[in-house]
This record gives C-alpha cells, structure tokens and sequence, in this order.
C-alpha cells in the first residue's frame, strides 16, 4: 500500500513553488505554502491566483473547483508551520548552502516520517540530503516550467533513498496526473542535462550577434517545431535560475564548456534583466510577470519596412538541380508567382522533376489545398531546361546540386559567367561554407545561404546566411523572397550548422551520449523531453526520422568547425552507422522499426 499524503509544504514561492502549490491544490491535496516574508507570500498567493484565474477564463478549471483548490492552501511565513505535513517540497533559490540551511531546518521541525524533498535542477540531491539526520527520506521531485501544465516530473533517488520513499513518491506523482522517470542522482538529470547546453549555446548566438534573438527563436521553433525558442524559454525559467544551473552543471558535470554561463548571461543578472519575473530579460513584457511581449529597442522594424530595405524586385527565379529539394523548391517559387527556369542535367532528368513537381501539385489539389486554376497556372510559370544559358536573364539563382564543394564551386564560377549583373547567387547548402561557393565567383557580394528545409513546400522556414562578403541589398533581397514565398526568412552568420542544426544536433549527440552511459533508456529520454519541454518527438524518435549517418555527418561537421570537445560524435552513433542501423530508412535504428 502507497502511503497516503494528505497535506503536504511547499518551500518557496517563485517561478516554480506557486506551480507546485497549484498541482498538489487541484489534485485534493491539503498544501501548506510557506516563504520568507510577508511580501514573498503575498506575491506567491497573487501568483497561484493569476494562474488560476487564467485557468477558469480559458474553460479549463470550473469556478467552483478554483475557490476549493484555494481553500486547501495555506500561508504562513517560515518553517515552523511545516510540523505536521506528510511531505515538504523545497522550491527555493538554486544554491546549494541555502538548501542545505533549509534542509537542516526542515530536519528539526518535521516529523520523523515526513518526507523531505527538493525541487532542485542541477544540485547534487546527496549533498542536500546529508544535511539531515534522515538521507534516506530524501529525495528530488523535480517539476517542470510551468508545473500545472507540464506533464514529467524527474524522481531522483540517492544512493541512501529508501525503495519505500521512491515508491511512495512514484504513485504520487501518478495521483497528480504526471508522468514520472527515476533516475539517479547527477547534474542536470535528464531534461536539463540535455536542455542547459543547447540554451547556451543560444544565448552565446546572441551575444555575438551571430543572429537576433527573434530570428534564432523562430528557427527552432520553425524549424524543430519547438514550442517556444530558446531565449524566450530563458525568460520563462529565469535568468537568475538558469545562470545557476549552468554554473553547477559546469561544475558538477565534468567541467564541459559548453555549460560554463556565457558571460551576457551574467551581466543580464546583475542588472536585474531576469526574464519575466522581472519584467525584462532577453523580451521585454508588458509588466513582471507577465507573458506579454512588448515591442523595445531591439525589436525589428515592421516586415514591410525591412522588405523595401534595399531589396531588389524580382520576378524570374533559375533553380538548378534534380533532387529533393530542387523539386520542392521549384514547387514553393512556382505556386508564390515567380516565374521559374528549372535546369538540370538532361531532358530526362527533367522530365522526371516535372513529373514529381506535377505530383505534389496533385496531392494538393486532392487535399483541397490547392484550386486546379492554379496548379495549372503554377506548372504554366515552370519552364525546363538542361542549359545554364537559360539563366541569363533571372533575378535569382537557387542551386540545390549535390552537396559536393567542387561541383557547386565549378556551377558558381559558370552562373557567375552568364547571370547578368545585380542577380542574387543563393546556395541551398546545409553543411557546406557559404563564402567557398561565393569565392568562385567574381561577385561574392551577391552570394548569400537559402536553407530550405525539407520538405521545402510545407516547412515554414528558410535560413538565410550572408557571408563576411554578402552585400546589405543581398540580405534583403534573400529576406523579401523568403516573405514573398510565404516563409519566415532567419538570417545568420556562416557558420557550420546555422542555426538550427547547430543548435539541434549537439543536443541529439548528448542524449546518445546519455544512453552510451547506461544514465537512462531511450522511452525514458524520449519521454522527459516531450513531456518536460513540450518537444514534439524524443531524440531517439528524431534520430531514426532524421537518419543516424545524417546526424553523424552533421555532428562531425560542427566538431571540425568549432573543435569543441563536447560537440564530438558519441561513439555508439558511430558504430550504429557502421553497423547500418541508420533508423527508418533501414527499419532500424535507436529503435526496431521492421513491424511498423
Ligand atoms: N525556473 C524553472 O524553470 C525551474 C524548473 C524546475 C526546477 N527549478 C528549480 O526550482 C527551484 C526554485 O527555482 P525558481 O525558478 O522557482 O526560483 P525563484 O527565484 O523564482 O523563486 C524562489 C522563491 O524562494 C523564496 N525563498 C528564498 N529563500 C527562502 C527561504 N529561506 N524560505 C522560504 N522561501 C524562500 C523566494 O522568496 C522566491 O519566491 C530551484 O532549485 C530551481 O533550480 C526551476
């Protein structure tokens, strides 16, 4: 028989201890809510009643159940109030003195059998448990952002945790209607073990104005389908919060770089750029606290003003190439208005892109989204040739050969040959430097990145990348086409990965890492991801979509870039690839996919 919690303390009041107060409350649970001070308590209450107040506004949360979910909290400043609950959850600052202070404190006025937890991201649950008389009655119960609406919850058990304890907790989290994953003890657990180094390296993006902060949000939520980005997420945990998460992974988890707080991260701190709770962080909101996001100095220009921003007009776009993404390029430029030049290398190889292009068109109309008039006027706008020369009177190239150094270099000193002057040179290259390709031309001025992602007709995002040689008027011109495509155009630097892929795939190379280390299982990662973060598939579900050998190539490609120790290639990805378990494509990768 599991142990019957009927009121249980909560310890802090903040981002995440109201959050908690809340899901105890819902699910019948008595709650003692204690802070520091007066103050303290009466901004966690207003907290707990904002989010309540939204909960009934949005239908989700009755009237009458709000009023007895706040009938079963208690307030009261200080420990002392915490004699006789079932279970104490401490959610305060992330220093580990503190904790210890608390814990100590919550050890003498507890009962004996009350057990006590810490809802602590990064610190060692150990070092706060040895802090009482009691380890073996403490634990990690670790909520996520915000605690009501997120479904995971991280037990941690110690090696002194009794089995009971662990139990116990396990069916309670079942009660609150969340899903839990045990774990030991260590830095960053699961979720911000794989989550921490990728927000940093984000914030790291910002810092060097490698791309704005709106650009590299829209990315990974664009591109990854994330819901939300990464520096708006920053705000939402806190910048306080993380900075100290950061700071005790770096620490507690083998000194890796790439979780050592970058230094803007510390600055914002100091000047009391927290993120929401403060009001301002790397958004500025509407007023602390709030989800609103209000226009600043930082905010861009409205779409239309930075479209007329030194973009030249264009009507005529060539697409050169036969592959995935020409086809689909080809498609997406048609169906926009432009008229299109494809070129490959043969009539038959053009016959076949036109046949896949009428194909998709097709499978549009049969959907219902897409009118035959314009289908028809789309393929109308398409004309095919197996001639560079047909380029020479296009506003825009867009090549998407294969993704080979020599062979773009050798097709742009040609188009560099036959374009007339002014055209924008766009390659679609994922892995490869922008200003090689732009060298082999006498107008690297002119050459900028057009990312697209595959499938190019239905993702929303395009990556534009201008080299240290692409022109203002380029960048523009590459933006405006983007907008006028109906895609959301984020610009970056040159640099291995973009955005996006620089971002996603270290963090994949971890969670390999993390399952090379025997840490967790895959459902287990999988899992903490989705219902921690909100991602829409784990990153062994990812992994087997993307294909392992792609996900090497990249990640290898970060690695000789940036020789960062920690962006090395986990050597089970390696050997899977080797062994031709490449994921969906050959029914089995992390996972075996040959019943599916
Ligand atoms: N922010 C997140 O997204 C997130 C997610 C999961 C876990 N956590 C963890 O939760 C814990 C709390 O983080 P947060 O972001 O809610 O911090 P926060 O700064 O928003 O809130 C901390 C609260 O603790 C109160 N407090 C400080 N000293 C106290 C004391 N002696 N007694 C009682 N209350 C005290 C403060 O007044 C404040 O209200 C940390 O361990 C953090 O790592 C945070």
């Amino acid at each position: 028989m599991a142990r019957e919690f009927s009121t249980v303390g909560v310890v802090g009041l903040g981002t995440m201890g109201a959050g908690i107060v809340e899901v105890f409350a819902r699910n019948g649970i008595d709650v003692l809510a204690v802070e520091i001070s007066e103050s303290a308590l009466e901004r966690g209450r207003a907290t707990l009643t904002g989010s309540t107040d939204r909960a009934v506004a949005k239908g989700k949360l009755a009237e009458a159940d709000r009023d007895a979910l706040h009938e079963r909290v208690r307030f009261a400043v200080g420990l002392d109030a915490l004699h006789s609950v079932d279970l104490v959850i401490e959610a305060v600052p992330e220093h580990l003195d503190l904790k210890q202070r608390i814990f100590a404190e919550l050890d003498r006025v507890c009962r004996p059998d009350t057990i006590l937890a810490t809802n602590t991201s990064s610190l060692s649950v150990t070092e706060i448990s040895v802090a009482t008389t009691r380890p073996n009655q403490v634990i990690g119960i670790h909520f996520f952002n915000p605690a009501p609406v997120m479904k995971l919850v991280e037990v941690v058990r110690t090696v002194v945790t009794a089995p009971e304890v662990v139990a116990d907790v396990e069916a309670l989290c079942a009660r609150l209607g969340k899903v839990d994953v045990t774990i030991n003890d260590r830095a960053g657990f699961i979720a911000n073990a794989l989550l921490f180094g990728y927000l940093n390296h984000a914030v790291a993006m910002v810092e060097s104005h490698y791309a704005t902060r709106e650009d590299i949000d829209a990315a990974m939520k664009l591109g990854c389908g994330l819901p939300m980005g990464p520096l708006a997420l920053m705000d939402l945990i806190g910048l306080d919060t993380a900075y100290e998460i950061l700071d005790t992974m770096y620490r507690r988890g083998g000194r890796d770089r790439r979780h050592a707080p970058v230094p803007l991260l510390k600055q914002m701190v100091t000047a009391g750029l927290l993120g929401r709770k403060s009001g301002r962080g790397f958004y500025t909101y509407q007023r602390p606290g709030s989800p609103v996001v209000v226009p600043d100095e930082a905010t861009p220009p409205a779409a239309e003003a930075a479209l007329a921003d030194g973009a030249r007009a264009l009507t005529k776009v060539g697409v050169v190439g036969s592959g995935t993404m020409a086809t689909g390029i080809i498609e997406v430029f048609a169906k926009a208005g432009f008229e299109v030049v494809s070129v490959t290398r043969g009539a038959e190889k053009s016959a076949a892109v036109c046949e896949a292009v009428k194909t998709s068109l097709n499978k549009g109309v049969v959907r219902g989204r897409l009118a035959e008039a314009d289908r028809d006027a789309a393929l109308g706008r398409i004309s095919w040739s197996a001639t560079l020369d047909h380029l020479a009177d296009v506003d825009l190239v867009v090549e998407a050969v294969v993704e080979e150094l020599s062979v773009k270099k050798a097709l742009f000193a040609s188009l560099d040959e036959i374009c007339k002057p002014g055209v924008v040179l766009a390659t679609t290259t994922s892995s490869l430097p922008v200003i090689d390709v732009a060298m082999a031309t006498q107008r690297p001025a002119d050459v900028v990145g057009l990312h697209f992602f595959n499938p190019a007709p239905v993702m929303p995002l395009v990556e534009v990348v201008r080299t240290i040689r692409t022109s203002p008027e380029a960048t523009a011109t590459a933006r405006a086409v983007c907008a006028a495509l109906g895609k959301a155009g984020v610009v970056c630097g040159d640099r291995s990965g973009f955005i996006v892929n620089a971002l996603l795939f270290p963090y994949l190379n971890d969670a390999v890492k993390m399952l090379e280390a025997s840490y967790s299982t895959a459902d287990d990662i999988d899992h903490a991801m989705k219902l921690g973060c909100g991602y829409p598939m784990g990153p062994f579900e990812l992994l087997d979509v993307v294909g392992l050998d792609v996900a090497l190539a990249i990640q290898r490609e970060l690695y000789l870039e940036l020789r960062e120790p920690g962006f090395a290639p986990a050597p089970l990805l390696e050997h899977l690839v080797t062994a031709g378990y490449l994921g969906r494509k050959t029914r089995r990768g992390f996972r075996d996919h040959s019943h599916r």
